[in-house]
Formats: structure tokens, sequence, C-alpha cells
């Protein structure tokens, strides 16, 4: 049965995790995958999410399947967070949200339901995107096409590009954009770039697909959830994917959604009934925990602000690790990577090359996705120096 599978490549970001475990230099360090550490290098479990877990045994509540769609308490959360609490759109019952497993399900859960709806739609991502879009789109059926985005002689958006792109795909195609912190460059729309972009998918009749994995990292919560805003604010209909894995620190429990933007009550119920379709026939519904931990914080005020407090020392953090790198590149000799502080959320797109990538892991022990991806979150104050001297050598 199995003598002709081929073997698979690795995946090329949750890979690298297992050459990095498999490498015993005591001075490696782990710039790949998109997670944020302190400045020990640990993962952090929030004050906030230790409190509701703590309550959550307390309770010993049974577990019981959840609905298909997840809790209720939680859905309505993720809605205000996304949209805002005073949103028209939620009044209006014009905005279906499910509990899906992280952002990756969410998107998964979004891109099989579009394939029922319009099985013919072409995905447009960004050029470059999170490695993970075009497989997980293509895996769905779709052919996965490109829009203009990044612009690597000035490391920022090629707009005009973007907007002719976009402006040139077919009526009814996926446009799958990066809510904010874009991944993997950390460069994002200004407000009146998104507008236009509003604006083009609303004229083209395209079917815009957010992807919102970030929210809290660039400026604040409700700073980050712009786009979101300006998309509900034009009418249109559209999708929103988001995840609490970063923002939460609740990586392994798989906590996100998926968002839908009806035109009305009515074609909510539909669409939820279709979603849960989905649902029950990829994974039944979904788990618990983490779903009620991040519920039980955003729910009560004392864990919100709580957990807002930590989520901005996470970002300040990351900041704080921005402008040490450039400053520490530039006397490494590196050259002016001044850029880098003007990316947003986690991730640096520091323009070495695969090869580069490649001496930096194999001389230094430094791990980057090949594209030149670092993650900004997974440096500190013990591993910073290190990582601008290697990168400033492998750049001489
Ligand atoms: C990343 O881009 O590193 C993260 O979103 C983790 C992942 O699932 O790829």
């Amino acid at each position: 049965l199995f003598a002709s599978v081929e073997l698979a490549p690795r995946d090329p970001i949750l890979g690298l995790n297992e050459a990095f475990n498999a490498d015993t230099r005591a001075t490696k360090v782990n710039l790949g995958v998109g997670v944020y550490f302190t400045d020990e290098g640990k993962i952090p479990l929030l004050r906030a999410v230790q409190a509701a877990e703590q309550a959550r045994l307390e309770a010993a509540a049974p577990r019981g399947y959840l609905p298909i769609e997840g809790i209720a308490a939680y859905d309505k959360a993720v809605q205000e967070l996304l949209f805002g609490k005073d949103s028209a759109l939620l009044a209006e019952g014009r905005v279906v949200t499910a509990q899906a497993l992280g952002g990756t399900g969410a998107l998964k859960i979004g891109a099989d339901f579009i394939k029922r709806l319009v099985p013919d739609a072409t995905v447009a991502i960004s050029d470059p995107s999170w490695e993970n879009h075009r497989a997980l789109f293509e895996s769905a059926g779709f052919p996965v096409v490109n829009y203009s985005y990044y612009d690597a002689a000035s490391h920022g958006v090629n707009f005009d590009g973007m907007l002719a792109s976009l402006d040139a795909l077919p009526a009814k195609s996926v446009v799958v954009l990066h809510a904010c912190c874009h991944n993997p460059t950390g460069v994002d729309l200004t407000t009146e770039q998104w507008k236009q972009v509003v604006a083009v998918c609303q004229e083209k009749g395209l079917i815009p697909f957010l992807d919102m994995a970030y929210q809290g990292f660039s400026d604040g919560i409700d700073e980050d959830g712009a786009a979101v805003r300006l998309f509900a604010e034009s009418g249109q209909s559209f999708f929103v994917s988001s995840s609490f894995s970063k923002s939460f620190s609740l990586y392994g429990e798989r906590v996100g959604a998926i968002s839908i933007v009806t035109q009305n009550k009515d074609e909510s119920a539909r669409v939820l009934s279709q979603v849960k379709r989905v649902i029950r026939t990829n994974y039944s519904n979904p788990p618990t925990h983490g779903g009620t931990v991040v519920a039980t914080v955003l729910n009560s005020p004392e864990l919100r602000a709580q957990w807002e407090e930590e989520l901005g020392e996470m970002r300040d953090r990351i900041k704080l690790m921005r402008t040490q790198l450039v400053d520490k590149l530039a006397a490494a000799g590196a050259g002016d990577f001044t850029f880098v502080k003007e990316q947003r959320g986690m991730f640096s797109y520091s323009g070495l090359t695969a090869a580069q990538v490649e001496v930096l892991r194999a001389e230094h022990g430094i791990y980057a996705v090949s594209t030149g991806r670092i993650c900004v979150a997974a440096l500190n104050s013990r591993n910073i120096d290190a990582v601008a001297g290697a990168i400033a050598a492998v750049l001489k």
C-alpha cells in the first residue's frame, strides 16, 4: 500500500523546530517559528490565563461536547474584539462566528465553506505570504495566485502593484489579507491604503478574507483591528480568521475563530448552518479548555485588564528588541537596518538570502526561515549580541 509513497519535505516553518530540537549546540537560537519568548527565553504562561485555569480547575466542570460552533460566550467575545463592542454589524446580527482550531483551523473552515459556495474561485495571497496560506487553500482545492505586496528595495509595500493585481482579479476571487503584523514581512498598509483596498474589493466583487493572528502585537487591540473595522463599515460580506495562539500565549491549545460578515440576520442563520456542516465533517466540535480560558479572561473586567497589560508587555519587549537589534547590527558593521524598527509584529524580513540563512544555521546555530524571516520576539538580552554578531559575519 505504501510502497510508492514519497517522502514529503519538512514544513518550511514547523520543520525548523524539528531541526532545532535535534541540534545539540548549547548556544543555538530559534528565530524560525512565530512564537513569543520572554527575556528568559521561555514561552510565557500569562497570569490572566493562570487565574482562569485555576478557576476552571476549582469549578471541576464536566467535559461534555461543546456546540458545533463552540462556546457562545467565547464566540461573542471574539466578535467584540474584532469588530468593537458597539459594532452596528453585531447589533444587526450580521456576524457569524465559530470557534476553530487556531487561526489555521479557521482558515480551513472558511476555505472549505467557500469551496462549496464558489467552487471555481481563485485565491490570491500576498507576495510573499505565510507559507501555509498557499498550501492550505490549494489543499482545499483552489488555484492560488500572488498579488504584489512587498517591495524589497524600499522595505515597504509596492502599493500601486498591489492595487493593480487586485484590480485584475476576476469577480468572486478570494483575497487573503493580513489584517495586521504582516507575516512574513512585518510591513503593514496605512489606514489610507486600507481604504483603497476595501474600495477595490467592493468595486470588483472580490471575497476578502482577513487573517488576524496577531491582534495587539502592533499598536493595541482596537488599533490593530482597524482593517476589520474598515471592511465592516463598507457593508460588504467578508471573512475573518483569528487566533489567540500569540496574544494569549496559548499556542498548543489551538484557540481561534472564523467570523463571517453577512448582509442580514437571515443570511447569518443559513451561513451558520453550513459552517456547522463543515466543522461537523472535519472534527465534529471544538475542544473545551482553551476556549473556556479565553472566554473567562475576556468576560472578566479584572482578568481582561490584566491580559491587556501582559499583551502590552509583550508588544513593548518586541519593540525594544527591534531597536536593540538595529543598534547592535550597526555597531557590528552589518549596515543600516533601521527598517526593522518600522516593521510590525513578531517578524522581520531581514533581507538575508536562503544561502545566508543556511550559514547562520550551520555555523552559528541560529535558525531562521529560508526566506530571511526572523522572529524578533525570540530575541532576548542573552542571545541578541550573538545574533547581531552572526548576521554581521554572514553579511561580510
Ligand atoms: C509562524 O508563521 O511561524 C506561525 O504562524 C506558526 C505557524 O503555524 O506557522
